[in-house]
């Protein structure tokens, strides 16, 4: 009988404290929060997102509204979508959502999170972005490498005008990706990847490789990461993708530093000071992760992002051509037809500008920014945001909020055309380059590539798909990694429209 009775009392408190730390803990925790979809054990919100996740987080936030709560198997995320909630995120509150998650892909791609990318805010992150601000990014720093610049955009015109040669087809995404590596290569090392330059010339190759098929791993959604129980099975194969692409970079990373620190390099244009000299050589040491972290920052920021941005920017002419023509019309104006595009040409182009705008909100390809992190538990609205919560910024969605945007899917440079609409991160309703203390610190020179080399490919060139395929046939939708490109590589009909002398270097 006391026996009875005490087990009795003894449920009887468990439920008591059960039920106090529920009302006194997760109720306010719950009612706090911003509204999300329905969180269901162990997978939480998962079984709402698709293959493209920020195209369904738009889609949620227009149920849930424009911060929403997410949690994404064990993860706390919340999601920002339009302007008013960026500003909140990046100006207001900047400093406490600054940081970066310890996620894999910090670990793998980001060198245990010693890259800029992917350390969390604090002096080390501050240190790599003087170091980058200060001896990669000043506009005079900028303006030494503009001849390297103009000798890349020589050489894209030269290559396309070869591949196109008897009517072939040209598949742009190397082409341009050709051109911005050669150029970041310049500036961090003074020199082009040259395939008679062995040592190095393999190595890049590798490097790029690999650091872009780890691109693509690290922006899947790893299920064995989102659920800790899952872990040890690595269901979808991605850590170890990961883990053997991590051996592959290092090693060629190794041996580009290792050449470095002996000297042995071929250095093209001496005038050049480099890049990876000033790291190796910097008063306060960095160790070779931090090196290595930086240096794919530049090399992995510096490429993927602007060659498929333009890929973008070309299939939209291709299918609008009044667009292409009244473009091309503005090029022959300022440019003429006896010479190529120069640098200082892009301020008289403010049509071309437009385009380029209007495709960094169309086509944002880093469309849900880089996450972030809470530092300490903060307050939007009426919400509490707790410490350590992802947080990402809806690129995309901010870029098509029919509020903002009318017909927002269609791609029109008169919408912006004329107006002082800046993408640099001060007009919350065009962030594709993020804005605050996270944004991209390879803006300018992004901008230099991207408004240089469409320039020049539309001048030299009159663009065209293949014969056999019709502009409603075209596949818009994005892949998705950490980077949003074109889903199929863009193939078209290139048509010189200059003197035959414009092609030749
Ligand atoms: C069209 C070209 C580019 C686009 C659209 C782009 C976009 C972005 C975005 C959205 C972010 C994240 C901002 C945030 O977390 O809120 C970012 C970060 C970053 N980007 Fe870019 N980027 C481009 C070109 C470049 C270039 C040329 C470089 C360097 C050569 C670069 C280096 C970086 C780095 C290092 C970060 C991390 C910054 C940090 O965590 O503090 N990017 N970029």
């Amino acid at each position: 009988m006391e026996f009875v009775f005490n087990s009795w009392f003894g449920i009887l408190i468990l439920v008591a404290i059960n039920l106090f730390f529920y009302l006194k803990w997760l109720v306010p925790k719950v009612a706090s929060r911003p509204p999300g979809p329905p969180c269901w054990p162990i997978v939480g919100s998962l079984f709402y997102l698709s293959k493209i996740p920020h195209r369904s987080m738009e889609n949620l936030a227009k149920k849930y509204g424009p911060i929403m709560y997410l949690r994404l198997g064990c993860l706390d995320h919340i999601i920002v979508s339009n302007a008013d909630m960026a500003m909140e995120v990046l100006k207001i509150h900047d400093g406490d959502f600054a940081s970066r998650p310890r996620m894999l892909a910090g670990k793998y791609a980001g060198f245990d999170w010693s890259s800029i990318g992917f350390s969390e805010y604090g002096d080390h992150w501050r240190l790599l972005c003087k170091i980058c601000a200060t001896k990669l990014f000043t506009q005079e720093r900028l303006n030494s490498f503009q001849h390297g610049r103009q000798h890349e955009m020589a050489c894209m015109v030269e290559n396309i005008a070869k591949c196109s040669q008897g009517g072939k087809f040209v598949e742009m995404r190397p082409i341009l990706l050709q051109l911005t590596r050669n150029n970041i290569c310049r500036m961090l090392f003074g020199e082009r990847p040259q395939k008679s330059n062995d040592i190095l010339g393999n190595d890049f190759d590798d490097y790029f490789k690999s650091f872009s098929e780890m691109v693509t791993v690290v922006g899947k959604f790893n299920l064995s990461e989102l659920i800790p129980i899952l872990k040890p099975f690595d269901l979808q194969g991605l850590e170890r993708h990961m883990k053997r692409l991590k051996i592959r970079i290092d090693n060629s990373l190794s041996n580009i530093l290792k050449e470095y620190r002996k000297g042995n390099k071929t250095i093209v244009d001496s005038t050049m000071a480099n890049f990876v000299e000033i790291l190796l050589n910097l008063d306060k040491k960095l160790d070779d992760k931090s090196i290595m972290g930086v240096l794919s920052d530049m090399l992995e920021g510096g490429t993927s992002t602007s060659a498929f941005t333009m890929e973008w920017a070309l299939l939209e002419l291709i299918l609008h051509p009044k667009i292409m023509k009244r473009a091309q019309e503005e090029l022959d104006r300022v440019v003429g037809k006896n010479r190529r595009v120069f640098e200082s040409d892009l301020p008289n182009l403010p049509y071309l500008q437009a385009i380029i705008k209007e495709n960094f909100r169309l086509h944002p390809v880093v469309p849900l920014a880089v996450p972030h992190l809470t530092s300490k538990d903060t307050q939007i609205l009426n919400y509490k945001i707790p410490a350590n919560t992802i947080v990402l910024v809806n690129v995309w969605a901010i870029g098509h909020d029919p509020k903002v945007w009318k017909r927002p899917l269609e791609f029109d440079p008169d919408r912006v055309f004329g107006l002082d609409i800046n993408v640099g991160g001060s007009n919350y309703n065009l962030l594709p380059f993020g804005s605050g203390r996270r944004r991209c610190p390879g803006l300018d020179l992004a901008q230099l590539m991207v408004q240089c080399g469409l320039a020049t490919i539309l001048h030299a060139f009159d663009w065209s798909l293949k014969p056999n395929v019709k502009l409603e046939d075209m596949n818009m939708m994005e892949d998705v990694g950490a980077t949003s490109p074109l889903v199929e590589p863009l193939i078209v009909v290139a048509k010189p429209r200059l003197p035959i002398e414009i092609y030749k270097w």
